[in-house]
């Protein structure tokens, strides 16, 4: 075992370690001023059933999470085997995040990425702070599923599929 240091470990060495968890990847987004703002999340977890709650941990540096903060309603779009793109232009430094990004906006303001395989219409129900992220819980006020649609696998940095286990 690698023991911990005063409580801390090298960034890199966690990095690689929470990356031995595979995860989902999901498109965190609403419309700003008119324009679609959002950013690619893979911390995504379920919470609980009643309430509908599910959450996502933002790192304390991202410039996008206070701005999506201000909205009652947000998007969560569970992204497609199809998405690497998307998911790569979600999370870039420059440039119009969106640009390629087949997206819709809902009545209520929260914006969803097309092919996606889960639809979560969402408003924030409390942030908790946890080190350098916070975990935004959020209250799910209405949802659409397409269950034949195959979801995108984020493992140790790289998007894969999912194979079914040989019998
Ligand atoms: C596959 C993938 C998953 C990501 N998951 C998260 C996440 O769960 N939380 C987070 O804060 N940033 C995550 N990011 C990084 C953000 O998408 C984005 O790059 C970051 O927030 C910096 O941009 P910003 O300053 O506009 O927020 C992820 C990026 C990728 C490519």
């Amino acid at each position: 075992m690698i023991p911990a240091r005063d409580g801390q470990f090298d960034t890199d060495l966690l990095r690689q370690a929470f990356g031995c968890f595979p995860s989902g990847v999901t498109a965190f987004c609403g419309m700003i001023d008119g324009a679609p703002e959002g950013m690619a999340a893979s911390s995504f977890t379920s919470v609980s059933l009643a309430p509908a709650l599910v959450s996502v941990c933002v790192a304390k540096t991202s410039s996008t999470w206070p701005r999506l903060a201000r909205l009652n309603r947000l998007g969560l779009s569970v992204l497609a085997s199809e998405h690497g793109t998307v998911a790569r232009s979600l999370a870039s430094k420059n440039g119009d995040r969106f640009c390629g990004v087949d997206w819709t906006s809902a009545d209520s303001g929260s914006v969803f990425v097309h092919g996606a395989t889960l639809w979560l219409d969402c408003s924030v129900y409390n942030v908790v702070e946890a080190g350098d992220h916070d975990i935004v819980l959020l209250a799910i006020e209405a949802l659409a599923m397409y269950p034949d649609v195959a979801p995108m696998v984020f493992h140790r940095s790289r998007f894969r599929d999912l194979t079914p286990m040989a019998a």
